[in-house]
């Protein structure tokens, strides 16, 4: 799939088919996110592959944000003692979540370019996920994404198109 056709096509999938996704599947897509691109090369992310049912269960439980039935998750997690050893204040309170961004891009896409449907899920308690996932102290999940089979892909949201600007704020460009 050309990397356009990616960006375009793909979209947050919150309908899926009641069928598993392969571990090898799943594992190529954290071999995505790794290769994101993150702060003075930190790598300071840990993903947490969920595909258990009940454990799945566990985590939707405290996420209103994850909606359907996915059969797998992936929580992008850092490490944020790591994060502020290798970048301070600004590794811990900047590049970490930048970079949990970058990787969970990477996620979206590579998933959209193999027929996967995602959904990237904010909206969950930290500190409920944490302790399901068993993270040891310090590490943070920053983004769930929900994984599978689409039983539904929603039409494209309208998106702004009033957002450049050339050379300065308000500028058109000139010619
Ligand atoms: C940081 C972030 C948090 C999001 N959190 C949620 C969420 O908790 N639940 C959800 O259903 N969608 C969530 N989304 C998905 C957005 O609603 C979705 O990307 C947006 O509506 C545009 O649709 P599209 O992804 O199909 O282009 C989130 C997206 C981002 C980037």
């Amino acid at each position: 799939m050309e990397v356009w056709e990616a960006i375009r096509g793909r979209r947050s999938v919150r309908s899926f088919q009641d069928r598993p996704v392969e571990r090898g599947l799943l594992e190529r897509l954290v071999e995505a996110a790794i290769w994101a691109p993150s702060g003075g090369n930190a790598q300071t992310w840990h993903f947490v592959v969920v595909t258990d049912p009940e454990q799945l269960q566990r985590v939707k439980t405290v996420s209103p944000g994850m909606l359907g039935d996915p059969p797998a998750a992936i929580a992008v997690c850092q490490d944020m003692n790591e994060a502020r050893r290798k970048g301070g204040e600004l590794g811990a309170k900047f590049l970490a979540p930048v970079d949990a961004a970058m990787a969970t891009q990477n996620i979206l896409l590579a998933a959209h370019d193999l027929g996967l449907g995602t959904c990237v899920i904010a909206s969950f308690h930290k500190g409920a996920v944490a302790r399901i996932l068993g993270l040891p102290e310090g590490v943070e999940p920053v983004l769930l994404v929900s994984v599978g089979w689409p039983a539904r892909v929603p039409p494209p949201p309208p998106r702004k198109k009033d957002v450049i600007s050339w050379e300065r704020y308000g500028n058109e460009p000139s010619t």
